[in-house]
C-alpha cells in the first residue's frame, strides 16, 4: 500500500515566544497577566524556560520525527524601544535558529504571535496610524539581520483572533469590546501583512513568506433567519474577508491554515456562539471536536490558490488517548483533502509542549510533550509524541497497512 503523505512532506509542532520562553516582561500580554480585573488569570512567569533550553527542545522535537519547527520570534525583546533593536536579542534568536537549522528541521518563523512591545500598544497598537510602518520597519530589521536562517516566514498569527479575542471579547489585550472595532482591526491586520511581506523580500530572497490564519468551520446554531444571518456576517469577518482578501502580488507565497474547532453562531447567545449540540465530543477548552471541518475548511482555503501548510491543529486534554485519536482523525481528514487535490506540502501540530495557553494559564495541555514545573521543567514525551514520530517516520497513517 501506498503512503498517505509524500515524501517530502513537513511535519512537525509549533509553539509561541510567549507562550514558552518565560520572562517576557515588556509585552502587553505581560502587563494584561498582572492587570488587575483582566480576563488571563495566571502569570506566564517562567514559560517552560524555552529561552535557555531551546537546543535540548529542538533535539528532543528531531529524536520524535519532526522535520520541521515553528516558533515566533518575541518583537519585544527585539525591539525593546521605538526604533531601538537589540544586538544581544537579534543575537540570542540567531543562535536559536542556526541551533533549529543545525538539527536538520525546517523552520518556520512567526514574526508577531499575538505579543506587542509595551511602547507599540501603548501608542495605540493595531489602530495606530502608523501602525503598519512600524510593524514594517521591525520586519525589515529581522529579515535583513536573520533571513538566512528563516526559510518560512509567518506574518502575523490569526489576525482574525487578535481583532476578535482583543476588541470584541475583551478576552486578550487590550481587552476591548466593541462591535466596530473588532473588524477595523480585522483590516489593519491585513494590511500590515501586506507591508509584512514587502518588508521581507526587500531584505531577504531566501524566505518564504505568508500570513497563518485560524479558521474554524462555522454553523448557524438553528435554522432561523437570525442565526443564518449573524453566521454569514461572522464567516465573513473571520474566514472570507481574510482569504478573498488574500490578493495581488504582496499576498505571499503560502498560506498557513490553522484549525481546531466547528463552532455555532447563536445571535441568543452573549458571546455569539452557542454550546455545542449533543453528541460533539469537547477538549478541555470545551471545544467541540469535528475532523471533518479540517479537510472542508482546507478545500476552502485551496481557493486562494497559494500552497497551504497546516502550522497549528491541536486538542486541549490530559487524556494522551484523546490526543492520539485526534492526531489520527485529523491527519486523515488531511489526507483526504490532500486525495481530492488540495496542495497541502507540511502538518504543524500545536502545540510540542504544554505551555501557557493565554488566558487560560497553564492548566489546558496541548502538548505532545508535558513538562514538569516542579522537577526544573523535566520534558517527558507522551504516547502522543510516538504515535505522530510514527506517522512522520513513515508517511502512514496506519504504519502497519
Ligand atoms: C494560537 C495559539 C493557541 C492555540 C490554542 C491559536 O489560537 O495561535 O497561540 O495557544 O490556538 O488556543
Amino acid at each position: 500500500m501506498g503512503a498517505d503523505f509524500p515524501a517530502d512532506f513537513l511535519w512537525g509542532s509549533a509553539t509561541s515566544a510567549h507562550q514558552v520562553e518565560g520572562s517576557n516582561v515588556n509585552n502587553d500580554w505581560w502587563d494584561f497577566e498582572h492587570r488587575p480585573g483582566s480576563a488571563a488569570r495566571w502569570s506566564s512567569g517562567d514559560g517552560i524556560d524555552h529561552y535557555h533550553r531551546y537546543a535540548q527542545d529542538f533535539a528532543l522535537l528531531r529524536s520524535l520525527g519532526h522535520n520541521a519547527h515553528r516558533l515566533s520570534l518575541e518583537w519585544s525583546r527585539i525591539e525593546p524601544a521605538p526604533g531601538e533593536f537589540s544586538r544581544a536579542a537579534t543575537a540570542h534568536y540567531r543562535r536559536v535558529l542556526t541551533a533549529l537549522a543545525d538539527t536538520g528541521m525546517t523552520a518556520f518563523v512567526t514574526l508577531h504571535h499575538f505579543t506587542l512591545p509595551r511602547w507599540f500598544a501603548a501608542a495605540g497598537g493595531w489602530l495606530a496610524a502608523d501602525a503598519e510602518t512600524t510593524f514594517a520597519r521591525y520586519c525589515r530589521y529581522v529579515s535583513a539581520e536573520l533571513g538566512d536562517l528563516m526559510p518560512f516566514v509567518c506574518t502575523i498569527n490569526e489576525p482574525q483572533m487578535v481583532a476578535l479575542h482583543g476588541y470584541l471579547e475583551a478576552y486578550h489585550p487590550p481587552g476591548i469590546a466593541d462591535e466596530t472595532l473588532w473588524k477595523r482591526v480585522g483590516g489593519r491586520l491585513l494590511d500590515a501583512h501586506f507591508a509584512a511581506v514587502r518588508a521581507v523580500r526587500t531584505e531577504s530572497d531566501r524566505s518564504q513568506v505568508g500570513l497563518a490564519v485560524q479558521l474554524p468551520l462555522l454553523a448557524p446554531a438553528r435554522d432561523d433567519e437570525a442565526c443564518r444571518r449573524l453566521c454569514r456576517l461572522m464567516r465573513h469577518e473571520i474566514v472570507d474577508r481574510y482569504l478573498d482578501g488574500l490578493t495581488g502580488a504582496d499576498r505571499g507565497d503560502f498560506l498557513g491554515v490553522q484549525y481546531y474547532r466547528k463552532q455555532w453562531v447563536d445571535p441568543n447567545s452573549p458571546t455569539l456562539f452557542g454550546e455545542p449540540p449533543a453528541g460533539f465530543r469537547r477538549t478541555q477548552m470545551g471545544w467541540a471536536v469535528h475532523p471533518d471541518g479540517l479537510r472542508q475548511i482546507l478545500h476552502r482555503a485551496a481557493r486562494t490558490g497559494l500552497p497551504l501548510y497546516v502550522t497549528e491543529n491541536g486538542v486541549a486534554t490530559e487524556d494522551d488517548t484523546e490526543r492520539v485519536d485526534y492526531l489520527h482523525s485529523h491527519l486523515a481528514a488531511v489526507a483526504q483533502a490532500m486525495a481530492e487535490g488540495v496542495d497541502v506540502r507540511g502538518y504543524l501540530h500545536w502545540s510540542a509542549f504544554d505551555n501557557f495557553e493565554w488566558s487560560e494559564g497553564y492548566r489546558p495541555k496541548f502538548g505532545l510533550i508535558a513538562v514538569d514545573h516542579d522537577d526544573d521543567f523535566a520534558r517527558i514525551a507522551k504516547p502522543s509524541a510516538y504515535a505522530f514520530a510514527k506517522v512522520a517516520e513513515t508517511g502512514r497513517l496506519d504504519p502497519t497497512g
